[in-house]
């Protein structure tokens, strides 16, 4: 019987592939983008038109091609790039799998010219669905042309499912800006049907770049920071909280100096504004994250969109911090937001509520001064009388208190019952003496202690304790919140 197996002809290998790694417009001009700047090019110019569908060009002055390399060039699986089964883990440039060259030319008609200096002339490639159909020597600038015309003519099923042209031009330039922060000293243009859409001179580093992208003038809405050790280094360049977006995609996190997308990165991220953020706002600005190639796996997804690390955690941690702390150092968050509510930015509590707690403690402690609190006074006032004074008829007035609630807290005690389990909780017998304190503390007063317990933490950890007994006993039970309630999780608690 005829095998029913055959290998397929290259030119289907290369459609196929080309179904994984251009997607759409922007997919394109990211490959060409990325082989310009990977041949060290300090001008890189990106022309489309009809979204990029009609139209891509890329222009590069990098080291260009010799006639036998660019044919090289588009064939399936031909790099310049690696070498050995080793430099799969030590990767320093943007491509290295030779694959996408011959996947664009399979799905477009091209044009590519390129000349290396020194050279004559340059040498000239016209391929058309994949085909070579024609070859020559040509007149051309050192560097590399690369025009890109009807994408997609001979794959009508992927045409039909891109969105509008300007929702593609706006991708094309979200990829080139992503690309454009990494290399900081390389000029780049992107036009849109003759419509200047980009166009940025060479930065001196790469937070000034950033600068450039998301405006000088909003430079004082964005907070800078830093941290580095142990073969990591994150830099971060971020909005403050006020000038946030509807928009996620304004967050590029880059992984040496590769844009990847990472639902876990920008979950610590977005974590870290935590409470600051409004709901449905992102912030935006740039993560840098350097580390050593061989600590992350870029090998892992078509496109190169996503990495792994050898060890996330430490890095979805490093982040959160850096992040909390330069919003936190910079002085970014205003005191409305929550942090400065109890206490005001110099670390005092605010004079009106200083005046709500004295009032409280001197009503706890029957006294007309608010002096005397602190003082010796007011506390042999307080203690002077030992618990084992306290008769019958103190008790009975105390739990006739907790009867009727918060409306008398002043004077409340616990029921005998409930005294009995604080007494157990705490380890202690004989008389005790339950009193409130300033609305937040539960004061339990024995012979010869006092315990101080937060009642608003002390009822947290009762419900605690009842919501663990009765998950123990499967008994819960649920009911939809009429609100939703945000919970704040911190990076760890996503693993
Ligand atoms: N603009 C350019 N300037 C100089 N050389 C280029 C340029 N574009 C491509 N090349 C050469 O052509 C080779 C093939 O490019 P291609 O993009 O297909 O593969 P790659 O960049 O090596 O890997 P990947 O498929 O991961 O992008 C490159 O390795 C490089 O040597
Ligand atoms: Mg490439």
């Amino acid at each position: 019987m005829a095998p029913k197996i055959r290998l397929l002809p290259d030119v289907l290998i290369n459609k196929i592939a080309a179904g994984e790694v251009i997607e759409r417009p922007a997919s394109v001009v990211k490959e060409l983008v990325e082989n310009a700047l990977d041949a060290g090019a300090t001008a890189v110019t990106v022309k489309i038109s009809e979204g990029g569908l009609a139209l891509i060009e890329v222009t590069d002055n990098g080291s260009g091609m010799t006639p036998d390399d660019l044919k090289l060039a588009i064939c399936r699986h031909a790099t310049s790039k690696i070498e050995k089964p080793e430099d799969l883990f030590n990767i320093h440039s943007f491509g290295f799998r030779g694959e996408a060259l011959p996947s664009i030319t399979s799905v477009s008609q091209c044009t590519i010219k390129s000349r290396i200096r020194g050279a004559a002339s340059g040498y000239l490639l016209e391929i058309s669905g994949g085909g070579l159909t024609e070859e020559s020597e040509t007149g051309c600038d050192h560097g590399t042309f690369i025009s890109v015309r009807n994408l997609f003519f001979n794959t009508p099923a992927r045409r039909k499912f891109l969105r509008s042209p300007s929702s593609e031009v706006r991708r094309v330039v979200e990829v080139v800006e992503s690309l454009a922060v990494s290399n900081p000293q390389t000029e780049f243009v992107v036009d849109s049907d003759n419509q200047r859409l980009l166009d940025l001179s060479s930065a001196s580093d790469k937070m000034e770049r950033a600068k450039q992208l998301f405006g000088i003038s909003l430079a004082d809405k964005f907070v800078r920071g830093e941290r580095s050790g142990d073969g990591l280094r994150l830099e971060v360049y971020l909005s403050k909280p006020e000038i946030c977006r509807r928009n996620r995609s304004r967050v590029m996190i880059l992984v040496n100096n590769r844009r990847i997308e990472s639902r876990a990165l920008f979950a610590s991220l977005i974590s870290a504004y935590g409470e600051f953020l409004t709901h449905g706002m992102y912030p935006q600005g740039v993560v840098f994250i350097t580390i050593e190639p061989s600590l992350v796996d870029v090998n892992v997804h078509p496109a190169k969109a996503e990495v792994r690390f050898a060890d996330e955690r430490i890095i979805f941690h490093t982040l959160y911090h850096l992040v909390r702390e330069s919003l936190l150092g910079g002085s970014a968050l205003p005191g409305a937001f929550g942090l400065g509510q109890s206490r005001g930015s110099n670390g005092t509590i605010p004079s009106d509520r200083q005046a709500t707690t004295r009032q409280s403690v001197r009503d706890f402690f029957g006294q007309s001064t608010s002096t005397a609190v602190q003082s010796e006074e007011s506390l042999a006032t307080i203690f002077g009388k030992p618990a084992a004074d306290i008769t019958d008829h103190t008790h009975s007035r105390l739990e006739e208190a907790v009867v009727r609630g918060a409306s008398a807290p002043m004077e409340a005690t616990v029921s005998p019952s409930t005294a009995q389990v604080t007494r157990k909780a705490l380890g202690i017998s004989g008389e005790v003496r339950f009193q409130q304190l300033a609305l937040m503390y539960v004061v339990a007063l024995t012979a010869d202690s006092v315990f101080i317990i937060d009642q608003h933490a002390a009822h947290e950890r009762i419900l605690y304790e009842t919501a663990m007994k009765s998950l123990a006993a499967r008994t819960i039970t649920s009911q939809q919140l009429l609100f939703p309630v945000a919970i704040h999780l911190e990076p760890d608690d996503f693993y």
